[in-house]
């Protein structure tokens, strides 16, 4: 039974950046109602409405992984984890983006499956194997014409974007070989609640998992996690290593039932967790406004950094206009010269010295914080303060 227990809103599609800014229009199909939703049977998080993947997942596709050092070296220690403890003959990437994990294989050891056309061809162009096509049966099918068989599907951030998860695991089970490993890795749940970071959710990020919802999950498919890790990255994530039930070539590692206790110590199988979260995001919003509105009077300048998706919700939801933050920064070619979506405030092309002409920046990228920080030190010497609202909006020190 899907319950609603967040309201984030009138919201623009994530990713849809624009040379102008328009008045959107739900008539039209670009804005939709933003609530959340948790299942009380299978305790899966998702969004309540479902926006084609065709006009999210395109070829005007703007996201490179490639784009921030920290998730190229996550990538990269994970390739040397892969080769040395499983050693695949044949790796498949669900979601290759442009490369960032592929290319640290032998082109010969790794297919990409990529359906941003754009994407897909700096991988195609390089030499690497890559479908640009939705992952669906019909795909799977088609790869094991050609391949018999994958020992090894990772895919990093994406199947929570895709609606019908009975279609993904039915043909990853229809790929996978027999001894195969799945790995796959998402923004966690648990640490979306602890950070109070409710811009986890937009209509690309169509579920948020938790290992006890993917643990129920899986269980329909007969796969069952074997091994867990916590990851730093998009503001902390899991990732789950997942192997046949039938499957005895790896033990069960007690990190699973570990993290399953902790999340239900968090109360992630209870309805009324998921309430009280929603009343710390009003509070965090409230906060915000106050935050920004004290530097408007101040007639100091703000700056966005990182004009990611997850800032797309915190804009909207919170209603920030240019009159609060004047522009965003950032380093994507796509979103340059671009406007935040739903919003009036343009994307500069990001410089070393950008920063010089602002008071304060407000960290759109939360999760690339350490990165960044370290990055704009002269300026943070020189006066310049970081605002951000995770876990609840202040300044960082
Ligand atoms: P993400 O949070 O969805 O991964 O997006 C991160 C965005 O932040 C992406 O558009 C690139 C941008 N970015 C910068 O502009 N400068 C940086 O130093 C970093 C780390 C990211």
């Amino acid at each position: 039974m899907n319950k609603i227990f967040l309201n984030l809103g009138l919201q623009p599609l994530a990713n849809e950046y624009r040379k102008r800014p328009i008045n959107l229009s739900m008539k039209r199909g670009q804005l939709y109602n933003l609530k959340v939703c948790f299942n009380t049977k299978t305790k899966l998080v998702s969004i309540s409405k479902r926006i084609p993947s065709e006009k999210m997942f395109n070829s005007k596709y703007p996201y490179r992984s490639s784009m921030s050092k920290t998730m190229q070296s996550s990538f990269k220690k994970l390739s040397n984890k892969i080769k040395k403890k499983f050693n695949p003959d044949l790796l498949m990437e669900i979601g290759s983006n442009d490369g960032a994990l592929i290319k640290n294989f032998i082109k010969s050891k790794v297919i990409g499956v990529e359906p941003c056309k754009n994407l897909a061809k700096i991988t195609k162009n390089k030499g690497y194997i890559t479908y640009d096509k939705y992952w669906d049966f019909k795909l799977a099918s088609k790869i094991k014409k050609k391949f018999k068989s994958v020992d090894m599907i990772y895919s990093a951030n994406t199947l929570t974007h895709i609606n019908d998860l009975k279609n993904v695991f039915t043909s990853i089970n229809h790929l996978l070989s027999n001894n195969g490993v799945l790995i796959i890795e998402d923004p966690s749940l648990l640490e979306c609640i602890k950070k109070n970071s409710y811009d986890q959710f937009y209509n690309e990020h169509i579920y948020l998992f938790s290992a006890i919802a993917v643990k129920n999950l899986l269980n329909r498919f007969k796969l069952e996690i074997f091994d867990l890790e916590n990851l730093p990255t998009h503001g902390g994530s899991l990732r789950y290593f997942i192997k046949r039930k039938s499957n005895n070539k790896f033990k069960i590692s007690n990190r699973v039932n570990i993290q399953i206790n902790i999340e239900k110590i968090h109360g992630l199988n209870k309805l009324i967790t998921y309430k009280k979260f929603s009343i710390n995001v009003l509070k965090s919003k409230k906060k915000l406004l106050q935050i920004l509105n004290k530097i408007k009077k101040d007639k100091k300048k703000i700056i966005g950094y990182g004009a990611t998706a997850k800032a797309v919700t915190v804009l909207n939801y919170c209603n920030i206009n240019r009159n609060l933050i004047s522009n965003f920064t950032d380093t994507t070619p796509e979103k340059i010269n671009n406007y935040m979506p739903g919003k009036d405030i343009k994307i500069l092309k990001y410089n070393k010295n950008i920063l010089q002409s602002y008071h304060y920046a407000f960290l759109g990228a939360w999760n690339f914080k350490k990165e960044i920080i370290n990055k704009e030190k002269k300026f943070i010497k020189n006066g310049l303060k970081f605002i951000t609202h995770i876990p609840f909006p202040k300044f960082i020190d």
